[in-house]
């Protein structure tokens, strides 16, 4: 079977089984703050165990987008040595929430393995959790019976809480779990050893394919178990292991997943992939890390300098480090192989087919970058080197720098040193990375401690598109602690307040009653509760409040909103179809808006935009609203879906004449209500993403204000009411001329003066002297020094220089003289321009002096006449 078509087969039985098929959610999270990509297929359904939400159908399977590089489930340093992890892999799975449990489980993971897909029964291994006292929980003898059915005893192997007790995190749904393991040695090999000691111990074929994880457990943060409201199921199948052992390969890499990537790769590198083990580490580097990389950021997250972006960019890197110096390759190569991925996965995976192009030019600009900066470090690192002979190892702190600043993985500096005979201090090395990751962690340190239930069962409600006031209760609360202090947070049963979403930021305000008012200072989505952060706990929380939000800053946000979706359109109109959001900021002083297109915006361009939006601002267009249309409905009605985002089965959808979006934000219920549109920058946000700022409303209007003041102010200035431009030009015309006129006086009066410098030489022991003061400035006084110090012998001359009050002096000395006696300009300007307190030196033929007492000049010139004696 074709990868292909192996998907399918799973997806297929599991429609037969009464699952519901969904899409992979995005790979990159939003609102999770203890995660940033999905890390397993279960991600995108955490609310459905911990009961925040009702599924649609209690059955569900999909393939999912994972990737395990940061994190509790980090597989990065691993990725290219071995041949079955992954950075970014698919998870073939199938849910139950609430519905049917471990005997279904097993029975259809059985099923489909050994008669669909028809693995041999002899080489299956399972495993289910052998109990742990700590944490009070028993052997899973239910999975051992119901395993009992279908496979000989002696292939049920008892697992560890580490392998048989899955966690998606530090805190959340969690469950004892049975995996299924496969043995793919030969027979010969098989017979050597028995497969069942060799299950858990990173053998490369004998491995583990499905993980049958029985939900029943929340984690919670103060480390203990709790029941969840329902038992589950969650499993996840390695697609590329699974397409392995049903290809009959060794390796994760030899399937057809993976096959026309590492073609392409040979095929520029010239190098075949098997021939040599470093070059095929590399090559299975450069294979995995692109597809991570592609998917990331058609999803939406570039690589970028902090946070999941930071994660993209030092994968990235490090295939390019591998590529550098391992295959040699020295110009960028990851943004070729996104073309083959697409031909692999396009179809599946639309947010590869419809973004191609833009994924490569991200990624080419982002690889042309790095090896800007590996030329760099390449570069300091020898110049390190050949400053310190004799080297014998390199500091730690040296290869840190190198690291941190140029993303020099420390084995690059390692092998750069080892040509060279060095080492480096690998221990040393290691304490910088240690102060760095405990710099990141205080920086980022959060801890959020278990929620307080007030009132259980509680549904929140989001009422803020019709309201901005409004009574709540609270629901719940917690206490939190992140680098700025400890604050609450709160959940009320119907807020008036916007959760930070979709780029519009959250609305502050406050909640009072008769005993106390307290400030709401931040509203975000966690896991689809509405969160309200404070920083004093209510004395009564269990009391009823009224619910105020800041109506102005909201009405602000809201006219930038708006403006937003008008922005969109106009774009679309001038610049073309292409243009679409890749990212967008709603806040109340200014709006940002991020796009795909390839080229700087003309001038042209941008005031054809503004027009177009301020010409829908006048046109009163009305808001048309409609909460709940369905998705399918709303792209039919010309919204469009944005990669990276998820939505549900009915989206909100707001209009404004053409403009048609799916938005969860707050709208002006008319456009006029914008007042005016000004686009303030067009700028660079990464490669084939164009970036606009933008103001509306009042701080469009106090803009206007200024401006109009300004141009008061210079009018007046002018004295010229009419055309203030026409005086500029004018004044600017008149600038050069006089500037010219200048230049010319005082060439003659540098000439006249050379006349005098000359006629005053006075022959002191046979040398040629010039000691006088003069008015010309510092640049003239040096180009004549350098002048006459070629036309005349045994030169010797010392000019003092008043400007602006501040003495300074220049002494020549001609070649000639130089040679016969031993002078040197710069040694005598330092004793010379204590006279008139200051400093300075330079040359042995010309130096200067720069000093605060005018007075003393004619001493120090008179003074100079000792040197010639
Ligand atoms: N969530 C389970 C895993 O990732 C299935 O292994």
């Amino acid at each position: 079977m074709t990868s292909k078509e192996i998907r399918k087969t799973f997806l297929d039985f599991f429609k037969s089984k009464q699952h519901s098929i969904v899409p992979s959610a995005p790979i990159v999270l939003k609102d999770d703050p203890t995660l940033m990509f999905s890390n397993s297929g279960m991600t995108q359904f955490k609310d459905f165990f911990l009961g925040y939400k009702e599924p649609k159908n209690k059955r569900t399977a999909d393939t999912q987008k994972c990737l395990r590089v940061s994190g509790k489930h980090n597989d990065l340093d691993d990725v290219g040595k071995d041949t079955y992890h992954h950075t970014m892999f698919e998870m073939l799975g199938n849910w139950s929430f609430g519905d049917y449990f471990k005997k279904e489980a097993i029975e259809w993971a059985w099923e489909l393995l050994t008669e669909v897909f028809a693995i041999p029964k002899d080489r299956l291994y399972v495993t289910i959790f052998e109990g742990d006292n700590d944490e009070g929980l028993d052997r899973d003898l239910e999975a051992y019976n119901l395993w009992k059915e279908h496979i000989s005893e002696d292939r049920i192997l008892l697992g560890n809480k580490k392998d048989n007790f899955w966690e998606m995190g530090e805190t959340g749904p969690c469950g004892p779990c049975s995996e299924i393991h496969v043995d793919i040695r030969s027979d010969e090999e098989r017979k050597k050893i028995d497969g069942k000691d060799l299950v858990n111990n990173d053998h490369p074929h004998v491995i583990e394919v499905w993980n049958l994880v029985f939900m029943e457990f929340l984690r919670k943060a103060d480390g203990t178990l709790e029941k969840l409201p329902k038992k589950n199921v969650d499993t996840g199948m390695g697609f590329e292991r699974l397409c392995m052992v049903l290809q009959g390969k060794d390796s994760n890499y030899d399937t057809d997943v993976f096959q026309p990537i590492i073609k392409k790769i040979e095929e520029i590198s010239g190098l075949t992939y098997g021939d040599n083990a470093n070059v095929d580490i590399a090559i299975r580097v450069l294979a995995d890390h692109v597809r991570a990389i592609a998917f990331s950021i058609a999803d939406g997250q570039l690589p970028s300098n902090s946070g999941a972006g930071y994660v993209i960019r030092r994968i990235l890197r490090r295939a390019i480090g591998y590529a550098y110096r391992v295959l040699q390759i020295k110009e960028p190569i990851l943004h070729k192989l996104v073309p083959v991925i697409n031909t692999q996965m396009g179809d599946f995976f639309p947010e590869i087919s419809k973004q191609e192009k833009l994924i490569s030019e991200i990624i080419k600009e982002e690889e042309i970058g790095f090896l800007r900066t590996l030329d760099q470090g390449l570069q300091r690192l020898a110049n390190f080197m050949e400053s310190n002979p004799g080297l014998k190892v390199i500091p730690g702190e040296v290869v840190f720098e190198l690291y941190d600043t140029y993303g020099f993985p420390s084995d690059l500096s390692r092998i750069i040193a080892e040509d060279h005979g060095i080492s480096i201090d690998e221990k040393g090395f290691n304490m910088e990375m240690n102060k760095q990751k405990e710099r990141s962690k205080s920086a980022t340190n959060f801890k959020n401690y278990d929620w307080v239930i007030l009132e259980e069962d509680e549904v929140e409600e989001f009422v803020g598109y019709d309201f901005l006031d409004t009574h709540v209760k609270i629901t719940r609360y917690r206490k939190v602690e992140n680098k700025e202090g400890v604050f609450y947070q709160l959940v009320f049963q119907i807020t008036p307040f916007y959760a930070e979403s979709g780029g519009q930021v959250g609305d502050i305000g406050y909640i009072e009653n008769l005993n106390e008012k307290i400030e709401i200072l931040n509203t975000k989505k966690e896991n689809n509760l509405i969160i309200h952060t404070v920083k004093e706990l209510p004395k009564y929380p269990e009391f009823p409040f009224h619910a105020i939000v800041d109506i102005k800053r909201r009405e602000a946000i809201t006219k930038n909103h708006s403006a937003t979706h008008l922005l969109h359109e106009a774009l679309r109109e001038v610049l073309g179809k292409h243009v679409e959001q890749k990212g967008s900021f709603v806040g109340p002083e200014y709006l940002r808006f991020d796009f795909s297109h390839f080229s700087k915006m003309s001038s042209e361009e941008i005031q054809e935009v503004e027009k177009i939006v301020n010409t829908k601002i006048y046109e009163r267009l009305e808001l048309e609203e409609n909460r709940a249309v369905p998705f399918k409905k709303a792209l039919d009605m010309g919204a469009m879906a944005l990669f990276g985002e998820k939505y549900g089965d009915l989206v909100r959808v707001i209009k404004f004449g053409n403009s048609v979006e799916l938005c969860g934000g707050t709208h002006v219920k008319n456009t006029h209500e914008i007042i005016f549109f000004k686009i303030m920058s067009e700028s660079s946000s990464s490669a084939g993403v164009r970036r606009i700022e933008a103001i509306t409303g009042e701080t469009g209007m106090n803009f206007l204000k200024d401006q109009f003041s300004q141009y008061d102010r210079l009018k007046n200035f002018l004295k010229q009411t009419d055309d203030p431009l026409k005086s500029i030009e004018k004044l600017y015309l008149e600038n050069d001329q006089l500037k010219k006129q200048v230049e010319q006086l005082n060439k003659e009066k540098a000439n006249h003066e050379k006349l005098i410098w000359k006629n005053s030489i006075n022959v002191v022991n046979g040398i040629n002297y010039i000691g006088l003061i003069t008015d010309l400035n510092a640049a003239s006084v040096k180009d004549l020094i350098f002048q006459l110090k070629k036309e005349i012998s045994n030169l010797f001359i010392i000019i003092g220089t008043k400007t602006e009050q501040k003495p300074t002096l220049s002494l020549g000395i001609s070649d000639d003289l130089l040679n016969l006696k031993n002078l040197h300009a710069g040694t005598i300007i330092r004793e010379l321009s204590k006279e008139i307190k200051g400093g300075g030196g330079g040359q042995p033929s010309f130096a200067t002096a720069g000093g605060s007492d005018t007075s003393g000049l004619e001493n120090a010139i008179n003074k100079s006449l000792n040197y010639l004696q």
